[in-house]
């Protein structure tokens, strides 16, 4: 099978999702053949020498990568002008996050292609194994992010999140407690902050409270218990997530009211459409805006900010499945592959994952891809 991958089109994406194996080799080693755009792993230090070294053919152009593909690997979702390349006989295998994105979901329901989105590939235990690793980042990235809105230089309250000796550590609200939530956490203990998380599984708070040891509380989350703890807070994180669905709204435009001046407010959930009503997407380059006078970082591609971490992190997740579809083809990976076929989102002209179709208000189809929902 011939698979290619490229940098996306995107300003601040400078990731490759380079398909190289533990042994730091690419699929070419198993007898596919493997085009890399030129340039693509820039951004994460891997020189286009670098692939062919391992047996890839370096294309020229979004042209020739998008022609001579099978499977087509990205990390972020297509742009406009590649989704107007986009076959019915070719697999996309990226995050698509198509709950917030209903022209995009046209785009791919107009090519026939079988669309598989990184973010709904779901274990039997309902994790997100392809989601895991960016989330992680996220995660990390959106305290470390937090803390320094905080500094007054950038228009923030002026807070230390750590405290000093007889100076109280910032108040840090964590909503969601899910991989982000406990990555965003663990770096606020870390920090020394005073850390709430807002949870909605007991069964999660349960296991988040065996890890805090004592060092974070858990809270369950409501509309109540938030509304109490939002005067307290320096930094919130929004962390929520429902899988497939759009983002529901943890905290409204009125209840900014509540919060102090130059608070910051970071939503990783953005790229689900946000959970706070005042959210909107926001980038690396100008990563801020004020609404009634409490900051809000709402960057769609956080990992984007740490490309070397962020590249290696996912392609050692997505490697395994890369390699399936490969050398099995579509529809037999997907036939054997239950985590996998939770994936696909949208394959010949149709919607086939149910939250996407209810997020969209669209028809759900599954007849003709045999699409067992749970593994
Ligand atoms: N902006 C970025 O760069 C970036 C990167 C990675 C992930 N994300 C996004 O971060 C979000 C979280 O991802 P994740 O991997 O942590 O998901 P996850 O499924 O591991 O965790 C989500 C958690 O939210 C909880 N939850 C749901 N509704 C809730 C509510 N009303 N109140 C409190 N908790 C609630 C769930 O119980 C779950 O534990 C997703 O939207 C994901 O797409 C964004």
């Amino acid at each position: 099978m011939t698979f290619h991958n490229e940098g996306r089109v995107r300003r601040v994406e400078i990731r490759s999702d380079a398909p190289k194996d533990s042994d730091g080799r690419c699929g070419s080693h198993r007898g596919h053949e493997v085009l890399v755009q030129a340039g693509a792993g820039i951004g994460s230090a891997i020189e286009d020498e670098h692939y062919t070294a391992q047996g890839a053919r370096i294309a020229r152009d979004v042209a020739e990568v998008w022609g001579a593909a099978e499977l087509v690997l990205k990390v972020k979702e297509p742009q406009p002008a590649e989704v107007v390349r986009l076959r019915a006989e070719q697999t996309l295998f990226t995050y698509l996050h198509l709950a917030a994105a209903p022209e995009l979901t046209a785009g791919l329901r107009a090519s026939g292609a079988t669309c598989i989105a990184y973010e709904t590939v779901e274990d039997a235990r309902g994790r997100l194994p392809l989601l895991a690793p960016m989330s992680e980042v996220a995660g990390k990235i959106a305290t470390q992010a937090g803390a320094f809105m905080l500094e007054k230089p950038l228009g923030g309250r002026g807070v230390l999140v750590g405290g000093v000796p007889g100076v109280a550590a910032a108040t840090v609200l964590v909503i969601g407690g899910g991989v982000v939530g406990l990555n965003a956490a663990l770096i606020a203990i870390g920090m020394q902050a005073e850390v709430f998380v807002f949870e909605r599984s007991i069964d999660r708070m349960r296991e988040l409270d065996l890890v805090f040891g004592g060092r974070a509380s858990t809270v369950y989350s409501s509309t109540l218990s938030i509304e109490q703890m939002l005067p307290q807070a320096d930094l919130v994180i929004g962390a929520v997530l429902i899988h497939g669905a759009r983002a529901p709204h943890v905290i409204t435009r009125e209840q900014l009211g509540l919060m102090k001046s130059r608070a910051v407010l970071v939503d990783v959930s953005i790229d689900q459409g946000g959970c706070f009503e005042t959210s909107r997407p926001t980038t690396h380059s100008d990563p801020t805006y004020q609404v009634d006078d409490v900051t809000h970082y709402c960057v769609t591609n956080m990992p984007g900010a740490v490309p070397i971490t962020a590249t290696y992190a996912l392609t050692n997740a997505t490697l395994p499945y890369v390699l399936e579809l490969a050398e099995r083809g579509v529809q037999g990976a997907l036939a054997t592959n239950a985590p996998l076929r939770l994936g696909v989102n949208v394959a010949g002209g149709e919607i086939v994952h149910p939250a996407v179709a209810e997020a969209l208000s669209a028809d759900l189809h599954t007849a003709g891809h045999d699409l067992e929902r749970k593994p």
